[in-house]
C-alpha cells in the first residue's frame, strides 16, 4: 500500500472492479479497501469521484456493488457510475461491453 498512497491521493477517479464471490468483493478488494483506513483519518479521498464494476456468474453482483459504494460514501467520495454484470455461462458479451464503453465514457467525461 505504501507505493499506491501517493498514487490515490493524487488520483481524480477510482474504478473499483470486482469479481463477485460469495455476493461480495473479494477477499484482495476487501483488504484493499481496509487498507485505505489511514486516507479515511487524513480525509485524502474526500472529494474525489468513484466508479464501480462487479462481474457475477449468476447472483450477488448487487452486494458486491454495494460494498464498494459503501466504501466510497464512507470515504466522502461521490459515486460518478457502476455496472452490474451477470454473464452466465458465457464470457462477457457485446451488451456488456457496451455498457462497460458508457461507463468509460462517462469517467472520460468527468476526469478532462
Ligand atoms: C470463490 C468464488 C466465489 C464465487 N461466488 C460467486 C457468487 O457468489 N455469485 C456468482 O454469481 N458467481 C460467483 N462466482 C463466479 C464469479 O463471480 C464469476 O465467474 C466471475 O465472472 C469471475 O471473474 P473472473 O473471470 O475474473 O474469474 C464465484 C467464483 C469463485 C471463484
Amino acid at each position: 500500500m505504501q507505493k499506491l498512497y501517493p498514487k490515490l491521493k493524487e488520483a481524480k477517479l477510482l474504478v473499483i472492479g470486482t469479481p463477485t464471490y460469495y455476493w461480495n468483493v473479494t477477499g484482495l478488494v476487501k483488504d484493499f479497501i481496509d487498507r485505505t483506513n489511514p486516507l479515511y483519518h487524513t480525509g485524502s479521498l474526500k472529494g474525489k469521484m468513484g466508479a464501480a464494476v462487479a462481474v457475477a456468474e449468476e447472483d450477488g453482483q448487487e452486494l458486491a456493488l454495494s460494498a464498494i459504494s459503501s466504501f466510497f460514501e464512507l470515504q466522502n467520495m461521490k459515486q460518478v457510475g457502476s455496472i452490474a454484470i451477470v454473464r452466465g455461462d458465457k464470457p462477457v458479451g457485446a451488451a456488456e461491453l457496451k455498457m462497460a464503453k458508457t461507463l468509460g465514457e462517462t469517467i472520460a467525461s468527468k476526469i478532462a
